[in-house]
This record gives structure tokens, C-alpha cells and sequence, in this order.
């Protein structure tokens, strides 16, 4: 098995800095298997009983090769190169027998890695860790940034999950504490509670504007390939910035850009039912040039806008603040599918210090992670 503790970073404080620096990363190199080498032999998942968590239903929801077409996984991934690994430590109530199991989402099979540890509450708790050199391969000393938001979009993908089969409480530790595992996802059995988790890092996340997801919701979420005009609609708006907010509150601020006829920066009102200007001015240029010089982002409806994480935020920080961007993008970005917008996630930003460029102090608030909106047919455009 490799060792994932290899390829962590030593200084995680540093690699930001470095990925949101001008210089352009090199030429590609390989990305390695697809999926982790787990040991022993493959293991299917067997189907539940009635009272048990139905792990394999769990996981063809979010994390399971979708298609015949090569796409990974469900979820989505920077460069669709899928560098998350999951870990499932398994207690009672569910359908395979209580252990550590390694996933391989390609053949959507387990592997025995050994015993569950002392005190495993029933459920499962998923432990997300990374394969670095995916990510690598083509991003280089961009990667870090990005291993971290796809961590947070394969925990909401995940959670998500589970509230489509209509899990009750699934808990979500996205807490940057540590590097392995980068967060952890712990849904009970069906009508169980169980211990919350020792170190107190499991929050409760609120449901999508409208309720839990359907599986065929889950499972039919893209990121729409670009051009994405149109401006989507207030509510639609307000709908996916509430979501954001909701589920990545904390180290976070949200806003969203928009263009004519009142080109500005929008964010939610403090009691959430309407929309405010947080800053005037044309900022989608700007952000299509910090976005790596994807320019179709300066057309786009509206870009969804996750900042904060100063340049002087440790180690724990960075972690938590781009996990929890990741996981509030994932969910707002089926919030705006919802609406019948078209969405892609934009994670890679250089040198974009959203405070400077509004006249406040630098190095206090950058881009962490963004959501490219726009209408599906231009013809049903609504100005904001
Ligand atoms: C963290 C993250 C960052 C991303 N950044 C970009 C980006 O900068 N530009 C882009 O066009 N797509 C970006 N994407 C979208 C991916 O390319 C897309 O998720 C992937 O190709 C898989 O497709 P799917 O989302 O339709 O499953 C990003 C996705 C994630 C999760």
C-alpha cells in the first residue's frame, strides 16, 4: 500500500502561498492509478437487512464509478482527477460487519484493512484522506489547495447521500485538525443516534432550500461545460447564497458577482431574506483573469464567491477553510441545479485578494473557492 503520510505537505502555509503566487505550473506528469492500492482481497458489499445503514446504496449516491464513460465518481473533482481516498470505519446497524474497510470506488468494493477501533459508535464513519499526485500531475504546486476543496466536495457528496435515503442526523467533521484523515462523515443506522464524536468535531449541516435530495438528483449533478451566460434570478440567487452560507459559516464570507445592468458584488442580508450590494463595480473580469485566465468567466451569469483564509491563517485554518468551502459549493451547487441554473465549480485562483482589490487592508481576505452560474437557455435571462 503506499503510504499517503509521504506526500502530505510539510508546510501547508507555504504551499498556499506558492499556489496563489503568478508562477504557472510545469508540464504534466503522471497521475498514478485511479483509485488507492488497498491490500488484501476485494470484498462486494452485501445488500442490507431491513433495519441496517445500506452502505452500498450510500456509496453509489456519491463516491461509486457513475458510468461506463471513465468519470470517477458522482461527485465532482478538480480536473476530474478524483484524488480522494475513503476509509469506512464500520460499527453495528450496518450492512457490512463492523471493521475498517478501504473503498475502491471503481469497482465499488471494499477491502479489510482490520478491526473497528474501541468505542466505534454504530454507523459508519467515512475518513477522507488524499492521493496527492493525482492532483499534481496537472496542477503542481497549485495542487494543495484544490486536494483540500475536493475533500470538502466528496464529504458533501457523501452527506448528501444519506440525507437522500433519508438518514436522519449524519454528522460532519470538517474541522482542519488534522492532515489524516482530512475530514470524516458519520452517519448513523436507520432511527439511531449513537455518541457524538469524542473530539466534538461533528456539526450538523441544514438541509438544501426544498429538502433533502433524491438519488436521481444526486445522481444526475454535472458541472455545466462553459460558456454560462444569463444572470440567474434573485431567488435563485439568494437561494444558493443561503445555502453557502448555511453550510460553510465560520472562517467563510460569501458574495456573489453579477453584471449588468447593476454590475456588483451581492451578498446575503444578515437575516438571509433578501440580497444587499456588499460592493459596487464590474468584478467578473477580474476574477476570470485571478481564475487562472478562464475567460469565459467574465461572461458568466454570476460567480458564487467563498473568501476569506488570510495569508497569515495556519495550517488548521487552511484546512478548514477550504474544506468547508468545497462542502458549501458542492451543496450550492445542487441548490443552483435545483433552480434550473447551470453551475460549475471554479477552485484554482492566483493572486486574488478580493480585500485589496476593495480598497481594504491586503492579505486579509482572498478567493477561496467559487461556483460559475448562469441561466441554461439565455432567453430566460433575469437581471438581479
Ligand atoms: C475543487 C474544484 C475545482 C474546480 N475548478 C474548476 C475550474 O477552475 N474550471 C473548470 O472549468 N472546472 C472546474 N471544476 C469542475 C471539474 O472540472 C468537474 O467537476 C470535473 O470535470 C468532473 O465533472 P462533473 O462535475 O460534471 O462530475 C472544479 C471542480 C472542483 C471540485
Amino acid at each position: 500500500m503506499e503510504d499517503l503520510r509521504e506526500d502530505l505537505p510539510m508546510d501547508l502555509v507555504a504551499a498556499l502561498a506558492r499556489a496563489r503566487s503568478p508562477e504557472p505550473p510545469g508540464p504534466d506528469t503522471p497521475a498514478g492509478g485511479a483509485v488507492r492500492t488497498w491490500p488484501g482481497p476485494p470484498r462486494p458489499l452485501p445488500s442490507a437487512g431491513p433495519a441496517d445503514l445500506d452502505l452500498g446504496a450510500l456509496l453509489r449516491l456519491s463516491l461509486a464509478a457513475a458510468d461506463d464513460t471513465g468519470r470517477l465518481r458522482p461527485a465532482s473533482s478538480a480536473g476530474a482527477l478524483h484524488p480522494v481516498d475513503t476509509e469506512l470505519v464500520v460499527g453495528a446497524g450496518c450492512s457490512l460487519p463492523p471493521g475498517r474497510f478501504g473503498y475502491d470506488p471503481l469497482r465499488h468494493r471494499v477491502h479489510h484493512l482490520g478491526p473497528q477501533p474501541e468505542g466505534t459508535p454504530p454507523g459508519v464513519t467515512a475518513e477522507f484522506s488524499v492521493t496527492v499526485r493525482r492532483t499534481v500531475s496537472h496542477y503542481g504546486h497549485r495542487a494543495w489547495p484544490l486536494l483540500l476543496l475536493d475533500t470538502g466536495h466528496a464529504a458533501a457528496a457523501l452527506f448528501l447521500a444519506a440525507r437522500a435515503l433519508g438518514t436522519d442526523k449524519p454528522e460532519v467533521r470538517l474541522g482542519g485538525v488534522a492532515e489524516s484523515p482530512l475530514a470524516a462523515v458519520r452517519i448513523p443506522p436507520p432511527g439511531g443516534r449513537g455518541p457524538a464524536h469524542p473530539d466534538g468535531g461533528g456539526a450538523r449541516v441544514p438541509d438544501l432550500p426544498g429538502g433533502p435530495p433524491t438519488p436521481a438528483e444526486l445522481l444526475a449533478r454535472r458541472s455545466t461545460p462553459p460558456p454560462m451566460p444569463g444572470a440567474p434570478s434573485q431567488n435563485a440567487l439568494q437561494a444558493v447564497l443561503a445555502t453557502a452560507e448555511r453550510a460553510g459559516a465560520g472562517d467563510l464570507n460569501w458574495c456573489a458577482a453579477v453584471g449588468p445592468p447593476r454590475p456588483a458584488l451581492m451578498a446575503l442580508s444578515a437575516d438571509g431574506t433578501a440580497l444587499r450590494r456588499y460592493a459596487a463595480g464590474e468584478a467578473r473580469p477580474t476574477l476570470a483573469a485571478w481564475a487562472a485566465g478562464q475567460v469565459w468567466l467574465a461572461d458568466a451569469g454570476a460567480v458564487l464567491l467563498a473568501h476569506g483564509c488570510p495569508a497569515d491563517a495556519d495550517a488548521a485554518h487552511i484546512r478548514r477553510a477550504h474544506l468547508r468551502a468545497g462542502f458549501a459549493v458542492h451543496l450550492a451547487h445542487v441548490t443552483a441545479l435545483r433552480h434550473g441554473l447551470a453551475a460549475r465549480p471554479v477552485g484554482s485562483w492566483q493572486q486574488a485578494d478580493l480585500g485589496a482589490a476593495l480598497g481594504a487592508a491586503p492579505d486579509r481576505d482572498w478567493v477561496v473557492h467559487g461556483l460559475a452560474l448562469g441561466t441554461r437557455h439565455a432567453d430566460e435571462e433575469n437581471t438581479t
